[in-house]
């Protein structure tokens, strides 16, 4: 079987090899034995950090309710909540911000604090808190939400400087680097694995917490029904799995070592809170997009911590308890954890921005039924819904981040979005509960119809209306199909499934995409001239119009003229064009060996015929496949420009489709831009705003990794490799005759030496 025969099967659609390989070295760090250690370490610790705070909140209601603080009965209530979660994060930014320069200090290695004590030390700390916490009650019964208050602000405290002792001996675990005494400093990719490891644990430790506060209550449930104790103390089962675990913890931690080397500083949770500027002009993103798809990511994944801060509340307004409370809180987070996972296969086919749209709307509308509808189970579900659909919006919405920003910023605005989703998400866990407080218990209708309801259920409602405009106007201001029924949109994207499409065996293929006015005929001569100079056949070409019966259709399609010709008729012109050219231009060259480089290819036909005119994409990508047998690019290059900078571009008079309106062509940009953020290892995105020579020298370097060597370049290395072979045997050759020489020499002199010995003794 030939290569040809047996292609690597690749789909826009597939995830990509870039996310395979940040995966493959998040998973490597765990191969690191001490670093394994001390992630067990954060997941355990993490677990029961998550299940503490849990089971403070249902502790603080217990007392509240009780003792009648903050006046009593279901306002109190919610406030007692309200107060947990503002404790919470008073210490988390007292901790984690005011104090970090301190703290680091004192933990720097020489410190005065050492780490591993440090870690092992607040895991005691809140390992005490936690058996001491339900005790409370029983002990100062009318200042026991006091204790619980103060318990959650110490905890929280004890688990940023945990956090920050980890983080500065983390990255001296890292593998060295792979080029001996090239840095002591770690690689930038693992301690970017590294973040993302932490921030995954951290996520995950939240639906693990719930699912052992479940198993905790359901067991604590047993014994009350023999033990009093028990049955008063609800919550208490599950603050001792929560001590149990830091004792877990802390014996994990005694027995690892840490070195004792100069670490990078701990980050603050406000880190990246100031825009991620440019100059001075506040960066909007390649489509101006930026901002708002920023803020209704950390829209959603505020509103589903307003919705975890007052489901204890909704779950005792459902007639539950702790056990329900629990579900609610793992069908929210659970969800989002498995829609940011599966995110990228969700409706492939659709728009990016209107999936955005579409899971925002989602979530609104789940949580908007939550709060309606008092049915425990029919309550799980939809808030499972929640969760998946938030997770779903906050993963697109991050690819979409990623699309708009160039390389080099995503990193600083990926920072920038989580600082801002922590502030969302902390401003909705108190604002949550607050509006529930406020709204409190009420009673509407009479009769049959009875519409009974906590402020909880009221919180939910709101909260799940208030996302159903923020939907709208992402979809309103970010829509890059607009004018395409969304319905329309919708049923092809459900239908879904593409053929396989692969690369060519020999040769390389280069295809240059963008829209008119980019400069992609520049580009390809300069391109062309550089390659040639490594030796190769290169064979430059165009679509449409490279071939005689191209040239035809070219012509047919070009000309103003053909003005009102169906969108369909275009779409099968260009395809028609597009089969002439690869069979009888392109795969006779690959199959050559050279290298094609070709203005335009089967992008275009998806962003000129399916993102800017009402056709699907999918579909236009369909019948071009089918015209090239499935033949893709090795490497597209998308020259991205703005289309009102390009027009002032145009010397000559515009043809057809250089004269459709503005709106055209701004879909087709981001039609362009979508194609290349679902396959970042195949496309290669440049800012055409630059000076031509930037960008080929952009472009020279992505190439420089992916070209084959040419004859003439095996050649010379294989001159190059000779002449040191030569060069090599010529030294040793010299070095043996002077070696020679040299014992030639000392035997003479041995010899001269023996015969004045014996004439002396003759003498
Ligand atoms: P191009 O040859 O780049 O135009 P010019 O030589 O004037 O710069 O492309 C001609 C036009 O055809 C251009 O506006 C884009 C359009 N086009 C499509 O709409 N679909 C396609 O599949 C291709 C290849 C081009």
């Amino acid at each position: 079987m030939t290569r040809a025969e047996q292609p690597t099967v690749v789909s826009p659609t597939s995830d990509t090899l870039a996310a395979d390989s940040r995966e493959r070295a998040v998973r490597a760090l765990l191969r690191v034995p001490p670093l394994k250690r001390l992630w067990s370490a954060q997941l355990v610790g993490g677990i029961g950090d998550a299940l503490a705070l849990l089971v403070l909140v249902l502790l603080s209601l217990q007392a509240a309710v009780l003792e009648g603080s903050f006046g009593a009965g279901y306002r109190g209530a919610a406030f007692a909540v309200a107060a947990v979660f503002g404790a919470r994060i008073l210490s988390t930014v007292l901790f984690g911000a005011v104090l970090l320069g301190p703290l680091t200090s004192l933990t720097a290695p020489g410190g005065k604090l050492d780490r591993r004590w440090l870690m092992i030390g607040t895991d005691g700390l809140r390992l005490a808190l936690l058996i001491i916490a339900p005790l409370w009650i029983d002990w100062v019964p009318d200042k026991a939400l006091m204790m619980i208050l103060i318990t959650v602000f110490v905890a929280g405290g004890a688990e940023r400087l945990w956090a920050v002792a980890k983080e500065s001996a983390a990255p001296a675990l890292l593998p060295a680097p792979p080029i001996e005494g090239a840095a002591v400093r770690p690689l930038p990719d693992h301690l970017d694995a590294l973040r993302r490891l932490s921030l995954r644990t951290n996520f995950l430790a939240v639906p693990a917490a719930a699912v052992v506060l479940l198993i905790a209550t359901l067991i604590g449930n047993l014994l009350g029904t023999g033990l009093e104790w028990f049955s008063f103390h609800q919550a208490a089962l599950g603050s001792y799995v929560a001590a149990g675990l830091f004792s877990a913890s802390i014996s994990i931690l005694y027995f690892l070592e840490l070195p004792d080397t100069q670490t990078p500083r701990p980050r603050s949770p406000l880190e990246g809170l100031r825009r991620p500027t440019h100059g001075n002009t506040p960066d909007k993103g390649r489509t101006g997009a930026l901002p708002l798809v920023v803020a209704v990511s950390a829209a959603v994944a505020g509103a589903i911590a307003a919705a975890a801060a007052v489901s204890v509340l909704h779950a005792y307004d459902l007639g539950g308890g702790p056990a329900t409370f629990a579900l609610l809180i793992l069908a929210l987070t659970g969800g989002s954890a498995l829609g940011i996972r599966t995110a990228q296969k969700v409706l492939p086919a659709l728009s990016r921005r209107r999936l955005l749209a579409l899971a925002t709307a989602v979530t609104g509308v789940a949580l908007l039924a939550l709060g309606l509808v008092p049915d425990t189970a029919t309550g799980l579900a939809l808030a499972l819904l929640a969760g998946y659909a938030a997770g779903v919006a906050a993963n697109i919405g991050h690819a979409i981040i990623d699309q708009e920003t160039e390389a080099s910023r995503q990193a600083r605005t990926t920072e920038h979005l989580q600082a801002i989703v922590r502030v969302l998400v902390a401003l909705g866990a108190v604002a949550g509960p607050l509006l529930a407080a406020a709204i409190g218990q009420h009673r509407l209708g009479g009769g049959d119809f009875v519409f009974d309801h906590g402020g909880a259920a009221y919180t939910l409602m709101l909260i799940g209306a208030l996302l159903l405009p923020v939907a709208a106007i992402v979809l309103a201001k970010t829509d890059d199909r607009a004018g395409v029924p969304l319905r329309r949109d919708l049923r092809e994207a459900l239908r879904g499934g593409d053929p396989a499409v692969a690369p060519a065996a020999t040769g390389f293929f280069l295809a240059l995409e963008g829209g008119d006015g980019a400069g992609k005929s520049t580009q390809v001569e300069a391109l062309a001239d550089w390659i040639r100079a490594k030796g190769h056949e290169v064979v430059v070409t165009r679509e449409p119009g490279a071939t005689p019966v191209g040239k035809r259709l070219r012509s047919i399609l070009l000309d103003v003229a053909s003005a009102g010709l169906s969108n369909r008729a275009e779409a099968l012109l260009y395809a028609a064009d597009r089969a002439e050219h690869v069979d009888s231009v392109v795969r006779p060259a690959l199959e050559r060996g050279a290298i094609v480089i070709s203005d335009r290819y089967i992008d275009s036909s998806v962003a000129y015929q399916g993102a800017g005119r009402d056709l699907a994409p999918t579909e236009i990508a369909r019948i071009s496949r089918w015209a090239t047998s499935g033949l893709v690019p090795h490497l597209t290059v998308l020259l991205d420009v703005d289309p009102q900078t390009a027009r002032e571009r145009f010397t000559e008079a515009p043809d057809r489709l250089e004269s459709e309106p503005a709106e055209f062509h701004e879909r087709v940009r981001s039609g362009f831009l979508t194609l290349a953020a679902a396959d970042p290892t195949r496309y290669l995105v440049v800012d055409a705003g630059q000076e031509p020579e930037a960008i080929t020298t952009v472009v020279r370097h992505r190439l420089d990794r992916l070209l084959p060597l040419s004859e003439a370049e095996i050649q010379a290395i294989e001159e190059a490799r000779r002449k040191a072979e030569e060069e090599a045997r010529r030294k040793a050759e010299e070095e043996a005759a002077r070696k020679a020489e040299e014992e030639r020499l000392e035997k003479e002199r041995q010899e001269q030496l023996a015969r004045l010995r014996a004439e002396e003794e003759e003498r």
